[in-house]
């Protein structure tokens, strides 16, 4: 046999490992969208960060030597470098750093001037032990905010950090590493969804209470305190929490001011529908303002069933058209009896206004500043999606000899959906506008709408970079066809009485033909000629 043939057959018999075999190439210092030039960038940005972080700390922990520095810098190093490998929500802008390297510093400097001050309170007040004083540090803040701020992944890697630290400053005790870590973890627990500024101070009372429990643990652990000793340090314990939750709630605003953030409790302020942006809605565009009333309802149903964010898609959903108030007339939901002003226009031009809604919604967004959240939204709302419309009109008067239509033109320039909210806001919006084309909406009729758009959005492709999974979309389909029929349903046609028998009578609620017969109501309907005349129908 040939060496040539060998090759051949050696070629032949090469084995092709499945895709599952190869390994995962991590990057640790990659950003979501990272392409090379992006990873040695972030690569200087987060050895600057942590290096000026480091110096900090040494400043901050006792002793103030390098070996402190460099414990800081391997710890922060080596949980950052696995955070960002396997956490998938761990990955940050320029201002998340730079609110998370804040709160730490400032979390531990406050944590570092109380060791100070604590001796001095003790030869002040000799009543009160002055080892009691340590549990009161209300370092827990720390993971509330992050939590609310950022995720919950976030203030766990976080909680570990400044748990840690704060343990060294307290002289490398492992005792309140623990009892550090664990406030700071169920802080961060207890403000999931937090809608409204009580929730920080019942976290914190929470976390006191689970503090005193960690006190009375130390009193079996180690050296019993005596009952008046451990009085004190179980009231401390539980002041540390409430510390924690008011802290939490005093710098809350002051970060959310000073980084932009968008929180549930700024989202509920938005929410108020006496804000100027939607009553400007309520006058200029009617029919746009119902129609986000109810794709609100139908994002936020949707949002529960696929443990998305509810408040988050109901509010961007009040807002997300918010830039068809400029050109109110040009949008079919406001132009009532009157002629379609698309009528006249070229379909690329009417395409382009359409588009502009999208551009003139985020300027709108910053400038009544709705926060960042929103705006993504309103921005994402509808994907890079095509006016099939518009685009179909323009094929069917398309001359091929001259240019052909370009489908780019008659698309939305996106970015398509990139959290679950924007592709639930983007799924309402669809579905709540086409049961609006429905003749007879049938229960029926509108599963059977709902089914076929969340399939040509999926086909489009535009839910390819939200986290909604086809689970989600079976879940989201249910919601809808829930709503929609709610919405759609068949009333009964209600009895009409002449104002004149109807008069200072004694109404009979019961029998609707007696009703009606003493109303002549039957009459009216058979005699065509006098209902018309009897008729008062306020407005026109
Ligand atoms: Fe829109
Ligand atoms: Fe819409």
């Amino acid at each position: 046999m040939s060496g040539n043939s060998l090759k051949k057959e050696s070629g032949e018999r090469k084995i092709r490992w499945p895709k599952i075999f190869i390994p995962r190439n991590h990057k640790p210092f990659s950003l979501p969208l990272g392409e090379k030039k992006e990873t040695i960038k972030s690569r200087w940005k987060w050895l600057g960060f942590l290096s000026l972080l480091t110096a900090l700390m040494i400043f901050i922990l006792p002793g103030r030597n390098v070996g402190n520095g460099l414990l800081v810098a391997i710890l922060l190093f080596v949980l950052f470098i696995f955070s960002q490998a396997n956490i998938r929500k761990f990955q940050f802008r320029d201002k998340d750093l730079l609110f998370l390297a804040t709160l730490l510093v400032l979390m531990l400097s406050m944590t570092r001037l109380s060791m100070e001050v604590f001796p001095i309170l003790g030869q002040a007040i000799p009543e009160i032990p002055a080892n009691a004083y340590v549990y009161g540090i209300g370092l827990a803040a720390g993971g509330i905010l992050v939590r609310i701020l950022l995720n919950s992944e976030t203030a766990l890697i976080f909680a570990a950090w400044i748990s840690i630290l704060g343990g060294l400053i307290l002289g490398s005790d492992l005792f309140f590493t623990i009892y550090f870590f664990i406030g700071n973890v169920l802080g961060a627990h207890s403000v999931e969804f937090s809608e409204n500024r009580g929730i920080l101070l019942k976290a914190g009372a929470k976390v006191g209470i689970a503090n005193a429990g960690m006190v009375v643990a130390q009193n079996f652990i180690s050296a019993p305190f005596n009952f008046y000793e451990l009085s004190f340090c179980l009231f401390f314990g539980f002041l540390g929490g409430v510390v924690a939750g008011g802290v939490a709630l005093g710098v809350l605003p002051f970060f959310e001011w000073v980084f932009g953030y968008t929180t549930n409790i700024k989202l509920l302020e938005l929410a108020n529908l006496n804000h100027p942006l939607l009553k400007r809605m309520i006058l200029e565009a009617p029919g746009t303002y119902h129609h986000s009333i109810v794709v609100s309802t139908m994002a936020e149903a949707a949002a529960r069933a696929v443990k998305a964010n509810p408040l988050l898609a109901r509010v961007s959903a009040y807002y997300h058209d918010i830039g068809k108030i400029s050109k109110p007339l040009y949008f079919v939901e406001n132009q009532g009896y009157h002629q379609n002003k698309h009528d006249k226009l070229e379909p690329s031009l009417s395409s382009l206004i359409l588009i502009s809604h999208v551009k003139e919604g985020v300027e709108l967004a910053r400038e009544y500043r709705l926060g960042e959240k929103i705006q993504n939204i309103i921005q994402q709302h509808h994907g890079t999606s095509l006016i099939s419309f518009f685009y179909q009109k323009a094929k069917d008067i398309e001359d091929p000899e001259m240019e052909q239509v370009n489908e780019e033109a008659y698309r939305y320039h996106g970015p398509k959906p990139q959290t679950k909210e924007a592709g639930l806001v983007l799924l309402a919006d669809a579905v709540e506008a086409a049961s609006r084309s429905l003749v007879h909406p049938t229960p029926a009729r509108l599963q059977g709408l709902v089914q076929r758009i969340i399939n040509n959005v999926f086909l489009d492709g535009q839910l390819d970079e939200c986290e909604l999974t086809l689970k989600d979309l079976h879940q989201i389909a249910k919601c809808f066809n829930t709503i929609l029929t709610s919405i759609h349903h068949h009333r009964v046609e209600y009895p009409l009485t002449t104002p004149k028998e109807g008069n200072g009578k004694k109404r009979n609620n019961g029998d609707i033909s007696k009703q009606l017969a003493k109303a002549g109501g039957l009459r009216f309907w058979k005699n065509k000629k006098s209902s018309e005349e009897n008729l008062k129908r306020p407005g026109v």
